[in-house]
């Protein structure tokens, strides 16, 4: 079997053991005679799977009562446009942190005003800003607490008078945070926690009720709590994949101990930069850097092209950057494991001591 090293920006890597699992429920689920992409969302073995899915969130993310869980197909893109029907009545403010918050702003705008509340584009989003400028008759905050393609990633989130919405795709369950801090947190699965095609959400109560009931009734939040994420064919597949990493998060210990692994493969591939003599330089302010997205450039895109041809004869896949930045990318997402960024490393010292 070929393994390499995947640091893609997502779809990621999954733990080996993980899809090992995996292999034997595409066969038989949890004693069914039927594959997991066989069975009825509407069996109890499926209500079982989704309920120990929400019990696991629960516990990690140590949500007080005041939240509900739902389930949706449609990725991220699909919450840029549920964020905005469902919560915006006058207007709604945005972090202008990169790409992500201003498609979800962009997509909003279709429903009302829309505004940034501070913005980082001064400086190619190098940076999170930390003041917020929110006009009267603001619905929320929209924040993007990971920016995938710059690599910076909040580390105190704002405290604001509204209620205060983040878009975690890149880095849910990374790292212990006070999760309780947001009225709603929403998450694509496939960077972190599973297969492409999903997303959830954890919204409180008091903002559902807030909801516009004017629009779709897929479109609607609260259809997915009154039906438990059941109100039409759920992605099975995907809430599945979820499941199996979150059990896998819970037996390494939880967040603490993914927290502490993240920082590890971080800390390998942001010390090589800094100890590079200016051979390779970060894009990111240090205060702001990602543990999940590290970019960075090297002297000239010639090098970098290099670099990410050499990386791939050496089995290290998807290290290049975004165009918006350049340079390079590596995304360390939960299941790449030490070894990989290890690995990395090295490879990057030996680059630069034959190319620098
Ligand atoms: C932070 C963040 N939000 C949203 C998206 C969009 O997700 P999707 O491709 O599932 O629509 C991405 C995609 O990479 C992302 O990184």
């Amino acid at each position: 079997m070929k393994r390499v090293f995947n640091f893609n920006a997502g779809p990621s890597p999954m733990p080996i053991e993980v899809l090992e699992e995996m292999k034997n429920d595409l066969t038989d689920f949890r004693g069914t005679g039927m594959g997991i992409t066989e069975i009825s969302h509407r069996s109890p073995v499926f209500q079982d799977m989704l309920d120990e899915t929400k019990a696991y969130l629960r516990q990690m993310m140590k949500l007080d009562d005041d939240y509900e869980i739902v389930f949706m197909q449609g990725g991220g893109t699909m919450q840029f446009l549920m964020t905005g029907c469902n919560f915006l009545h006058t207007r709604g403010a945005y972090a202008d942190t990169g790409v992500w918050a201003h498609k979800a702003r962009n997509t909003a705008a279709f429903f009302g005003e829309t505004y940034d509340a501070n913005t980082a584009k001064d400086r190619n989003y190098a940076y999170i800003p930390d003041t917020y400028d929110i006009r009267p008759d603001t619905n929320y905050l929209y924040i993007c607490a990971n920016n995938t393609i710059y690599g910076t990633e909040y580390k105190d989130f704002p405290k604001v008078d509204v209620p205060l919405i983040c878009d975690m795709s890149s880095d849910i369950l990374s790292r212990e945070i006070d999760f309780n801090q947001f009225d709603m947190i929403w998450a694509g699965i496939q960077k972190n926690l599973g297969a492409a095609g999903a997303a959830f959400a954890v919204i409180r109560k008091g903002l559902l009720e807030k909801a516009r009931t004017d629009i779709p009734e897929y479109l609607q939040y609260q259809t997915f709590v009154k039906n438990d994420s059941t109100y039409n064919t759920p992605p099975v597949f995907c809430i599945y994949t979820l499941n199996r990493m979150l059990h896998w998060i819970w037996n390494m210990g939880g967040l603490k101990a993914i927290e502490e692994r993240n920082k590890v493969k971080a800390g390998l591939i942001y010390d090589t930069i800094d100890q590079s003599g200016g051979f390779y330089k970060g894009h990111a302010d240090v205060k702001d850097r990602s543990m999940m997205n590290v970019t960075f450039n090297l002297a000239t895109p010639e090098l970098e092209k290099d670099f990410v041809e050499k990386a791939k004869k050496n089995d290290f896949i998807g290290v290049k950057g975004h165009r918006l930045v350049g340079g390079l990318r590596i995304s360390l997402y939960n299941a790449v494991t030490p070894e990989a960024a290890k690995a990395l490393a090295d490879f990057m010292k030996e680059y630069k001591r034959t190319n620098g």
